[in-house]
């Protein structure tokens, strides 16, 4: 009895909603990470590659990228273009030219190209090799080294779309040598 006195009050707010017009817009953007894919592509400072991609990945990518995991700060070397440096109090404006390719010195760890390869891969690793770089900091390429100063501690928490998010921006911009 008490179930059904419940029941019907929600069926009645599902059935206003299915049926009311905010629902039907909002129903066309519903992607909940809207807002941070339209600033994504805003901020993106290289040209994008969306050819066969998630386009919302993408977005999201670029986001979590560009605004939040300053991945620029040290796999771009210099992480500003000339005039371009907010710590000079210049406008900002990232180094296009050099975007991700790496090359800047930690001590003895120098950060990596992670942009596509030749085969369009970020890094030259595959989704599941990055994800599991991102997650343990151990390098494909050399099991036994932990990666060093690159906050993978902090990365591996992310979700898993957040990181296909990443890779799926990876993969879509510029290769750099
Ligand atoms: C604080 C500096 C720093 C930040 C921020 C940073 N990295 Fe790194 N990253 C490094 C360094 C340095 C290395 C190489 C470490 C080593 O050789 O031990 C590296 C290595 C990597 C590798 C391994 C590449 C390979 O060939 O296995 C990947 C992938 C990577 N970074 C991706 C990212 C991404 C994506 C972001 C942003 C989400 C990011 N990094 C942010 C410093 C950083």
């Amino acid at each position: 009895m008490r179930l059904r006195i419940l029941i019907i009050p929600f069926a009645l707010v599902g059935l206003a909603l299915t049926l009311s017009p905010a629902s039907q817009g909002q129903r066309a953007s519903a992607d909940p990470d809207g807002d941070r894919i339209a600033i994504g592509y805003r901020i993106a400072p290289v040209p994008l590659n969306l050819h066969n991609r998630d386009h919302s990945l993408v977005g999201l990518g670029s986001y979590i990228v560009n605004a939040q995991a300053a991945c620029n700060d040290c796999h771009t070397n210099p992480p500003f273009a000339p005039g371009g440096d907010p710590y000079q109090g210049q406008p900002k404006k990232f180094n296009a030219a050099r975007y991700l390719a790496g090359g800047t010195a930690f001590g003895p760890f120098i950060s990596r190209n992670i942009t596509p390869d030749a085969d369009g891969l970020p890094a030259g690793l595959t989704l599941a090799e990055f994800k599991s770089v991102m997650r343990t900091g151990h390098d494909p390429d050399a099991p036994s080294h932990l990666l060093q100063v690159m906050p993978w501690p902090v990365y591996q928490s992310m979700t898993d779309k957040d990181l296909r998010a990443i890779y799926e921006y990876l993969r879509s911009i510029p290769h750099i040598d």
